[in-house]
């Protein structure tokens, strides 16, 4: 048995028990290791960790790492660990790319979709036993052939939408810090935004899929919210605190924009209550890479970073490895 490999919740049957047939494994329960304390007594004992987003593994969770090699994260983001404290103890750390983009792609053009359709609202109406026939007037929601879509973060799940919105007619704006290749911006069509005031000031749909980091944090706060289209809509499928969520909620309740899908939320598992209640808002509790296919995918390419950080592989030859 190569080490000791603490799995912190149950994910796909396939992955523990490929991961069982090699080490010594231990899987938590759900929710288990999203505390500090649990963590660090983890940290401790175990020689590799298969964590989930929800674990803090903050500077004072991995200055107590024992024989601790590597943190493989159970998902593409990785803002949940203190990177540069884990390289300063020595302790690797990997991610999930490019196998979950396309779920995660299509999870926000059901948002889109959804949402500038009025879908769940008209639902709910029906529902409520409402519905009183065909209304000429009724839920009208916004076509979106030929409206522009700006895209905040133009990375492997930027690309996918943006593949996704041309299909749909939609003219592709994004931001990234860098212009992405020629090649790239061709394939999909899409015209690159140096300065994100003026592509919010142009959106009728604003996509955000950039990681959390503190220069996106709260990127979309009151004074980027007042500048947009009264009809604009905001999908966000990054990570919740890069919208200011209290000013979100504000400005759907207010008209200041035309509504939101938000897949992630700034205190997760909270959700601002104002938001809960929020015209034309479509919410759903982190389930952008909630494929089977992906998941499944996903566990084994952390499985596979732990099995090769133990096994003394070179880091050069991991893919996933952040650092
Ligand atoms: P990538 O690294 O491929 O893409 C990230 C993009 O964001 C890059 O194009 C990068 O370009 C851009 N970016 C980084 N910093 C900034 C900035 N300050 N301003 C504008 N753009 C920026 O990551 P993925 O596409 O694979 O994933 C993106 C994020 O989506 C993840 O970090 C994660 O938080 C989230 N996610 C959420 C999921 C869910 O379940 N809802 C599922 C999967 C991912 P550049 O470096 O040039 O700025
Ligand atoms: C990620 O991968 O960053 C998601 O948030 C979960 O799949």
């Amino acid at each position: 048995m190569p080490g000791k490999v603490l799995v912190t919740e149950p994910i796909h049957d396939d992955v523990l028990n490929y991961l069982r047939e090699k080490t010594n494994l231990t899987v938590g329960k759900r929710g288990e290791y999203n505390s500090k304390d649990t963590l660090i007594t983890a940290v401790k004992q175990y020689d590799a960790i298969l964590s989930m987003l929800s674990n803090p593994f903050s500077r004072d969770v991995l200055e107590e790492a024992g024989s601790l090699k590597i943190v493989a994260n159970y998902a593409v983001g990785y803002d949940n660990i203190d990177v540069a404290a884990a390289k300063e103890f020595g302790i690797r750390v990997s991610n999930t790319p490019g196998v979950l983009t396309d779920a995660t792609a299509d999870l926000a053009m059901s948002l889109l979709l959804t949402v500038a359709r009025k879908v769940c609202e008209s639902q709910q109406h029906l529902r409520d036993g409402k519905f009183d026939g065909w209304h000429p007037l009724g839920f009208l929601g916004m076509e979106l052939k030929g409206k522009n879509i700006g895209i905040i973060g133009m990375g492997r799940i930027g690309r996918a939408i943006a593949k996704r919105a041309r299909a749909f007619g939609l003219n592709i704006h994004y931001h990234n810090r860098k212009p992405v290749d020629s090649s790239v911006e061709q394939s999909v069509d899409a015209t690159y935004e140096p300065d994100t005031k003026k592509m919010v000031r142009h959106s009728d749909i604003l996509v955000l899929a950039c990681p959390l980091t503190p220069e996106t944090r709260h990127l979309i706060n009151a004074e980027t919210l007042d500048m947009m289209p009264n009809h604009a809509l905001i999908i966000n499928i990054s990570r919740g605190p890069v919208v200011d969520e209290a000013a979100l909620a504000k400005a759907l309740h207010q008209g200041i924009i035309g509504g939101a899908g938000l897949d992630v939320f700034e205190e997760e598992p909270i959700v601002h209550p104002d938001l809960l209640k929020a015209p034309n808002t479509v919410i759903t509790p982190h389930i952008g890479s909630a494929a089977k296919e992906a998941r499944r995918a996903m566990g084994l390419l952390a499985a596979n970073a732990i099995l090769d950080i133990l096994d003394g592989k070179p880091a050069e030859s991991i893919s996933n490895l952040v650092i």
